[in-house]
């Protein structure tokens, strides 16, 4: 089964607008031959109408980091699906583990969430992944599994063909560790395994499944090569051009 790659960036609290839209033209002008991947950057909510008018013209595409699931209402602070389809963005990073520790962000709500993105045309990129301890005490497949079983509950097999998983081993998030191509393929396999349980196996074999933990140019095509993993969710290299388009260049080149 074919997989297209996708290469997405997670800017997290970075760039102002003036620095998303140069960041954004850099990397527009660097990917403009290259056809055969995706490529999403996912700017802080104050950028993303204005890096998105920045790429119009070009496959690059804009995503948001987060979102709530209620149309509007009484919710100070929060950001709905709605206003982000207002802003035509395509793709939201949902579950990420920092949302998860430094907001206390559950299944529960995270689930609410992936069921409003897709029953309303955006694209979620649902995270998952074990911390250090959890890996330490054998619990790897567990918790990925829980979270797996506790966020997809809902979503119907027509709504996961516009699913996008992607693990994250919190150990690895902006630690420089990243996960060897072993580790994370394993992780990655067992996940594809958990979604032909809870949907089917033809589903499970065409969700994208990405990986994000330190992925940087220098051990990008080690971990894109594995054949379970289908892209990249890179946070702190993908706020440096080379780095970002060096690993865009990298799967488009595996790729072909
Ligand atoms: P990192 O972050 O690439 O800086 O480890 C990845 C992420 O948090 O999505």
């Amino acid at each position: 089964m074919h997989r297209k790659f996708l290469i997405a960036g997670n800017w997290k609290m970075s760039n102002g607008i003036a620095d998303s839209v140069s960041l954004v033209d850099v990397i527009k002008s660097r990917t403009s031959k290259i056809l055969s991947i995706d490529m999403l950057v996912c700017p802080p909510f104050t950028a993303l109408d204005a890096a998105r008018k920045a790429a119009a013209g070009s496959l690059l595409r804009i995503g948001a980091q987060n979102m709530y699931h209620e149309s509007k209402g009484a919710f100070t602070g929060e950001v709905s699906y709605s206003m982000l389809r207002d802003c035509n963005i395509s793709h939201v990073i949902l579950g990420h583990s920092e949302r998860r520790t430094i907001f206390g962000e559950s299944d529960e709500l995270i689930n609410k969430k992936v069921c409003a993105a897709l029953g309303n045309s955006l694209l979620p990129i649902l995270c998952i992944g074990e911390t250090e301890a959890e890996r330490e005490k054998n619990q790897t497949f567990t918790v990925i599994e829980a979270q797996l079983e506790k966020c997809l509950r809902g979503v119907s097999n027509e709504q996961a063909e516009n699913l996008v998983i992607a693990y994250e081993p919190v150990w690895a998030i902006g630690t420089g560790k990243t996960a060897t191509p072993e580790i994370a393929q394993e992780a990655h396999s067992f996940v594809r395994e958990q979604l032909a349980k809870i949907f089917n196996e033809k589903l499970a074999n065409s969700v994208r499944i990405l990986y994000g933990g330190s992925m940087k140019a220098a051990n990008a095509e080690a971990l894109l090569n594995q054949p379970d993993i289908d892209g990249g969710l890179i946070g702190g290299a993908s706020l440096i051009a080379d780095e970002f388009c060096s690993i865009i260049g990298t799967a488009d080149k595996l790729s072909l």
